[in-house]
């Protein structure tokens, strides 16, 4: 059976081999070491199980500046945002091009990887938010993050000596390799990604549903690493995914795994990078709906769907699924978008987050044409948590 191949072609892996970590390890230790947080933890996970094939490292200055002025790098592969590693500028004055050194947890001192410095560089912070999240605006999550962060980068191929540990739900973290083994051994062929970093409500059930018509499975890949502080953390959505998966989704046509990587809220861009990634997981689709990856107002409904015209199918290798705003119609008496749906907005069912957040947080259910009650029962009691902020 023909597999999709990975974006580039290849498969990465960079991942230290067992039979050297312990020399790998003694040479991190004897390196100049650069604490990194839990965003670049993640980023170099990502990187090193092929999650971000064809990327072998973070950005050099040559492939940053064209992927932020042209979603693609040197090569003229398409990629659509920046995968930096930023240094504090006294840090990166202290280490020269061609030395290796030790990317450090900044919380456990656990020694992550090596990176052989190719490349130093400042970046113009203001061009990267206007090209890559279309605002320079401090109030879009995104762009505050990129602005908080020094605007030197240190580029280069990384080599990755321990992986950060799952706190929770380990058994549904799957590298790219292992997705693709198991959507072959369950002799699927076409399998639909879908990106989420909220519950799962009937909505987004319904595009789900609609693609698993014409594919063989879905990979529901709920995005689980950063996210802003008002999103719904990931325990308390995995818990809902699992109680949505188990009570109303074939078990045969469905895999759950998780996508740990900090979200951008790029909107437009990052669905691109989305899309690759699922390629890479070994999606041959992927679900693009309204606002995908939006924060705000700052993206039109259908932009995220409309940047994938200006690449070829072949460039991207993942076929994308365009859904329009979906909802629960009251005289169709089901779900429906504007496609399927002749009635008038006063019969579609309309409730904004902030509402939805309301009702769950004064234990109430938002009605059952909006999410399923098995999954509010999950998040009623997950806000119910006092570890649990929102
Ligand atoms: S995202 O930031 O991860 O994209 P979310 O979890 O809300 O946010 O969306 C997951 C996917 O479902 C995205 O492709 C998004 O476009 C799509 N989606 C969410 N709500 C709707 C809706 N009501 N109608 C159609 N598509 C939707």
């Amino acid at each position: 059976m023909t597999r999709i191949k990975p974006h580039g072609g290849e498969l990465i892996n960079r991942l230290v081999p067992a039979e050297h970590r312990e020399e790998f390890l003694k040479i991190a230790a004897s390196l100049k070491q650069i604490r990194v947080n839990s965003w670049t933890i993640s980023d170099l996970d990502l990187i090193a199980v092929g999650a971000f094939s064809p990327l072998i490292g973070f950005l050099d200055e040559a492939n940053y500046n064209t992927v932020v002025e042209t979603m693609r790098l040197t090569d003229g592969t398409v990629w659509s945002i920046p995968i930096t590693l930023s240094i504090p500028p006294d840090i990166a004055a202290s280490i020269t091009i061609g030395e290796q050194v030790a990317l450090v947890g900044e919380e456990d001192g656990v020694p992550y990887a090596i990176l052989d410095t190719t490349s130093i560089y400042k970046v113009d912070q203001v061009n990267e938010a206007v090209k890559v999240f279309k605002t320079d605006d401090t109030a879009h999550p995104g762009v505050n993050k990129l602005f908080s962060r020094s605007s030197t980068n240190i580029g280069g191929p990384i080599q990755m000596l321990n992986r950060p540990k799952p706190k929770k739900f380990e058994e549904f973290y799957y590298d790219p390799s292992e997705t693709r083994r198991i959507f072959a051994e369950n002799g699927w062929k076409t399998v639909v990604g879908f990106q989420t970093r909220n519950p799962v409500h009937r909505a987004h059930e319904y595009i789900q549903k609609s693609a698993m018509e014409i594919v063989d499975a879905l990979f529901l890949n709920p995005l689980v690493g950063e996210t802003k502080s008002d999103d719904i953390s990931a325990d308390v959505r995995m818990k809902s995914y699992l109680v949505l998966l188990e009570n109303y989704y074939p078990k045969n046509r469905t895999h759950l795994g998780v996508y740990p990587a900090a979200m951008r809220y790029a909107g437009p861009r990052e669905a691109i990078l989305h899309a690759i990634v699922r390629r890479n997981y070994g999606c041959t689709h992927f679900i693009v709906g309204r606002d995908h990856a939006g924060v705000g107002d700052y993206y039109g409904t259908y932009e995220a769907q409309e940047i994938f015209s200006g690449f070829t199918a072949d460039e991207l290798g993942i076929t994308p699924l365009f859904f329009e705003h979906s909802f629960y119609c009251t005289k169709c008496g089901n779900m429906a978008s504007s496609k399927t749906c002749p009635h008038d907005k006063s019969y579609h069912m309309h409730l904004s987050g902030t509402k939805v957040r309301g009702l769950l947080r004064d234990g109430q259910c938002p009605p059952p044409e909006f999410t399923r009650q098995e999954v509010a029962q999950v998040l009623i009691e997950g806000l119910r948590d006092p570890d649990y902020h929102v």
